[in-house]
């Protein structure tokens, strides 16, 4: 099939790689015509494992093709990716006007009927404001042929996105039809050729209507914040009673019911999609007269977790200290700075006068305009601590976990090690001389 796929950022560059790889043509659409150059020339703009070897393999193969002209490219797809971003908006409701753009670009220069599939994170009823859109735009144009509005969030965690998008979990397609029973079979064929590939290798592909498929993606979301802030909640509680959360978590994790995955206790989350998508889905509950009391409180303490690890490095640090920080982004293996922890618990740290050196693999450069000027650079984990009264830990970076402690107590001035992530052993830490501080212990 030939597709195109509009916005070519995390999801958007990685899902049009990927249906490339499966052998499907596709134009990747973007209006930054400077991300548009470089991906002409294989680079990527975003680090993701994996995805520039499908880039440069798309690339060669002419399946995939780069261009800012999304009219020019429309003659030739049967569907349309939307894959923009809805960052905050107002009120913290999701901010919809790229994916109105690109409907109505959509509906003002096809010639032919298509799909437009929404694969971004938008609020429940936004594919219902999107075909009304189109749809008034082909009336006033006098076109015979429909647009058809299809939810299929996305639910690939960066990091893994390539991994997730060729074998993601489940594919969910919301359709809505005139006849509910028949849910648009042409357009249910169609989402069924295009993952036939995915599905083909035992991975479920679930039709439901385009209401429940956005309520999935926020739902899921949500629960996931949960699970975290669940866990985050009883850290306070071990401090305070001499358990560990290690090892509750670890028993509470080993029930089948429960399962391990998201019960690792730490500052909490950050990134570009569960604070915005928490926040959103407690929005449009209130534009429904709903309130969702189990949502608001994980946000709250996700916002207090942090908050609760800043007071408790500062209040441990001497005057004027200087600091070594293991990590920027978000979460290991991106570069994704979108909300990370390390934006408010570096500038906590440079507002009480400490100064502070930093390391991460890959995301530096883009923690630089996020930070503030006075903020210092290593290229290695260990130049970053020399000289360091304190090591603060806030990805959990497989390079860290792997350091070797006595070598690190050596290298530093100090003997401070705030470990945000819960990835050193207490025990282990205090043999190699440091004091360790840790959240739950
Ligand atoms: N990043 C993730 O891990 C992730 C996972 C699942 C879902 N999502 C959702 O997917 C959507 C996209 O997220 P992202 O992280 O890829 O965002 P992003 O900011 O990385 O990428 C968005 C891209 O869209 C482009 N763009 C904006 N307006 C445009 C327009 N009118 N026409 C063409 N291009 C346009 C931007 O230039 C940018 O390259 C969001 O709704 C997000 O919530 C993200």
């Amino acid at each position: 099939m030939t597709i195109a796929v509009v916005g070519t950022g995390y999801v958007g560059l990685v899902s049009a790689a990927c249906f490339a790889e499966l052998g499907h043509t596709v134009h990747g659409i973007d209006i930054d015509a400077e991300k548009i150059a470089m991906l002409r020339q294989g680079r990527s703009p975003i680090y993701e494992p994996g995805l520039e070897e499908l880039l440069r393999k798309g690339l060669q193969s002419k399946r995939l093709i780069f261009t800012t002209d999304l009219p020019a490219a429309l003659p030739h797809v049967s569907i349309v990716f939307s894959a923009v971003a809805t960052p905050p908006g107002e009120g913290y409701r999701a901010d919809l006007r790229a994916v109105f753009s690109v409907a109505e670009t959509v509906a003002r220069h096809a010639n032919q009927s298509l799909l437009f599939v929404n694969k971004s994170t938008v609020p429940v009823g936004t594919g219902k404001q999107c075909e009304e859109k189109i749809a008034a735009i082909l009336r006033e144009r006098g076109c015979a042929f429909t647009i058809p509005v299809i939810s299929n969030p996305e639910f690939l965690r960066e990091g893994l996105a390539v991994t997730d998008t060729m074998a993601p979990d489940r594919i969910i397609v919301g359709i809505n039809g005139d006849d509910a029973k028949s849910q648009q079979p042409q357009a249910k064929s169609q989402m069924e050729e295009l993952y036939r590939p995915i599905t083909r290798i035992g991975r479920p592909l679930v039709f439901m209507n385009r209401e429940s498929a956005e309520i999935v993606k926020y739902a899921a979301n949500a629960f996931l914040a949960t699970k975290i802030s669940f866990i985050n909640m009883l850290t306070e509680f071990c401090e305070q009673t001499g358990a560990s959360i290690r090892d509750v978590s670890t028993g509470l994790g080993l029930d089948e019911r429960i399962g391990p995955r998201f019960l690792h206790a730490g500052i909490g989350y950050g990134g570009s999609c569960f604070p915005k998508d928490v926040k959103a889905l407690l929005a449009t509950a209130g534009q429904h007269g709903l309130r969702f009391p189990i949502v608001e409180a994980t946000d709250q303490i996700n916002t207090a977790q942090r908050q609760r690890f800043i007071e408790k490095i500062l209040s441990r640090l001497p005057a004027r200290a200087h600091i070594a920080v293991w990590g920027l982004a978000f979460k290991p293996k991106t570069d994704d700075m979108r909300e990370a922890p390390s934006i408010d618990i570096i500038r906590a740290l440079i507002d009480a006068r400490h100064t502070v050196t930093a390391y991460d693999p890959v995301a530096a450069e883009r923690a630089k305009p996020l930070l503030p000027e006075s903020v210092a650079y290593a290229y290695t984990p260990m130049d970053a601590v020399r000289d360091a009264d304190a090591l603060v830990v806030l990805t959990e970076w497989d390079e860290f976990r792997g350091v070797d402690l006595i070598t690190l107590k050596k290298g530093m001035k100090g003997d401070l090690l705030f470990d945000g992530r819960n990835i050193y052993e207490p025990e282990e830490v205090k043999c190699a001389g440091l004091d360790y501080i840790g959240l739950g212990c």
